[in-house]
């Protein structure tokens, strides 16, 4: 996956940190899930989670696996081995590789000499090795999810739907300052409240000192990250496949015109076809 020197960062911080609480009503350990499958279908086309997926699609990031799409020329893939590591010992299947992992990671390679068999390995361990699963998605929350809910807590964000819709805007556009960037896109919505802005959705956000519903907040930011797909602000993102993926933003359109706000059980998004289907934890 695409690593941002902001999730390093936070990476850091995060491994001696407490994990976030998730005790607000609209963010239980099912809302965390439903949020995480919901990606889940955008990135990798069905909400299952493939923790022994390996192969080199040939994107210059070496290998890519597992659960988030680690690569071995991103660094993160190394964090998941490190972190397997810790769990085993330190003397595991993944051993003889370290030395290899480590350059990669550090240099950005996208080769795969001295890494023969590395697939067999990750499929292997992440088909049944319970170790190998917990260090995948120990990596994934300390990169990707807690990043994005860390600023989901600086905004007080509270409603399942807000807090699901920034881990999904992070894994796509990084969670980075950059003007493409999840925190980048906030800063815009931030901005453009100017007065208080009602709602009826039983959470009231302080922005720039206004009141504004958290709806109306998640609404506006939906519209700037739909400009932010179609014009990306950033040469480097103006491939044009962004403007390929506004079902995932009309997805969370269509669950807040449905009030599903807080979720607890399931809740019913749409898929990459636009057809509506229900999600459950
Ligand atoms: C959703 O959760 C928030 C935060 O706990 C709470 O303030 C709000 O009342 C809940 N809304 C609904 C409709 O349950
Ligand atoms: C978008 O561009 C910025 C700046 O070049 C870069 O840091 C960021 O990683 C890019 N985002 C994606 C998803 O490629
Ligand atoms: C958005 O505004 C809130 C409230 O003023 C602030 O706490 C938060 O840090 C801002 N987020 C960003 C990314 O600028």
């Amino acid at each position: 996956m695409k690593i941002t020197a902001f999730t390093l960062g936070f990476l850091a911080a995060a491994a001696s940190a407490a994990p976030a609480a998730d005790t607000a009503s609209g963010n239980n350990a099912c809302a965390k899930t439903l949020a995480l499958k919901i990606t889940n279908i955008y990135e990798n086309g069905d909400t299952n989670f493939h923790y022994d997926y390996c192969e080199n699609i040939k994107d210059g990031r070496g290998f890519t696996s597992g659960i988030s799409g680690f690569c071995t020329g991103t660094a993160d893939a190394w964090e998941v081995v490190q972190q397997y590591h810790k769990l085993t010992g330190g003397k595991d299947s993944f051993s003889k590789y370290d030395g290899v992992l480590k350059k990669y990671a550090q240099s950005g390679s996208d080769s795969t000499s001295g890494l023969d068999g590395y697939c067999s390995v990750w499929s292997k361990l992440g088909k049944s090795d319970a170790k190998f699963r917990n260090a995948q998605d120990a990596i994934r929350d300390s990169m990707y999810y807690n990043p994005s809910q860390k600023l989901a807590d600086q905004l007080g964000l509270k409603l399942s739907i807000s807090r699901a819709q920034l881990y999904d805007c992070g894994i796509q556009h990084g969670t980075g300052s950059d003007a493409d960037g999840l925190a980048g896109l906030i800063k815009t919505t931030n901005a453009s409240f100017k007065a208080d802005a009602k709602g009826s959705s039983g959470s009231t956000l302080k922005i720039n000192g206004h009141n504004v519903d958290e709806v109306a907040w998640l609404t506006k930011f939906l519209q700037v990250r739909t400009n932010d797909l179609l014009h990306p602000k950033e040469k480097e993102n103006a491939s044009g496949a962004w403007k390929e993926t506004l079902y995932r933003v009309k997805s969370y359109q269509y669950a807040l015109s449905k009030k599903q706000y807080n979720w607890t059980k399931s809740v019913q998004v749409l898929d990459n076809d636009g057809k509506p289907v229900t999600v459950s934890c």
